[in-house]
């Protein structure tokens, strides 16, 4: 059953209102982005499926859970969803990692694809899909076409802050993926920038503008 979730833990809204505070530069920045990706990460992995494996304790042997080798891929949009990587390998380190490049143009708000570079066999694989800022929805939208495109169907997008309106659009066009959302801002404003939001989450991340 695929779902939305707006994560409500107290260390992922504190985590992003430092992040919305113009005072915090480029290196608090990326190390918070990278804490709220594990933590959202946490959240998004916890239906990952699991078997019984034998196991010799010091005292005994038991059947406990492990990871039943579920394939998995983390696909960043690039930019600002590299920032989000970390976070995620660090809960899944042999997850393979996959990129797409994507600018929105500055006029227009429409998405514009430059790079597309995904692992082997990704028809097979649970893939995560992070990018901090779901806006207008359009990046998000092309980049759930292209990995479906390339026959895979098992889709989990994860966000920091959304935009009602990115929300919405994206469930539209693509119901089947599960949505993770650290926080549903309040509108989008006449630049499509999310109000209250962060600003430009590649620029604050890399340190550009
Ligand atoms: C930002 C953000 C998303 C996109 C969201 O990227 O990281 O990818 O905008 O906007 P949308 O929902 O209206 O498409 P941007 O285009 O600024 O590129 P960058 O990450 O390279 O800075
Ligand atoms: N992209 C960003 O980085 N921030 C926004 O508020 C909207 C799009």
């Amino acid at each position: 059953m695929e779902k939305t979730v707006i994560l409500e833990h107290p260390l992922i809204q504190h985590k992003i209102s430092l992040l919305r505070d113009e005072r915090t530069g480029t290196r608090d920045f990326r190390i918070l982005v990278s804490e709220i990706a594990m933590l959202m990460g946490y959240e998004a992995l916890r239906d990952l499926p699991t078997e019984l494996v034998e196991v010799k304790t010091p005292i005994t042997t038991a059947k406990v859970p492990m990871l039943s080798g579920k394939k998995l891929a983390v696909v960043p949009i690039l930019r600002a969803g590299l920032g989000m990587v970390d976070g995620i390998l660090s809960l899944v380190p042999s997850a393979k990692v996959g990129h797409i490049g994507m600018y929105r143009d500055e006029e227009t708000h429409q998405p514009h694809a430059y790079f597309c570079k995904l692992p082997k066999e990704i028809e097979d694989r649970l893939v995560i899909l992070p990018d901090p800022m779901l806006a207008t929805g359009g990046s998000a939208i092309e980049a759930v076409d292209f990995i479906k495109q390339k026959g895979c169907n098992n889709i989990k997008f994860m966000c920091i802050i959304a935009a009602p309106e990115g929300l919405k659009a994206l469930q539209e066009k693509h119901p089947d993926i599960d949505i993770y959302c650290g926080c549903l801002d309040d509108h989008l404003n006449e630049n499509a920038y999310i109000v209250p939001g962060l600003g430009d989450a590649g620029d604050r991340i890399f340190g550009t503008k």
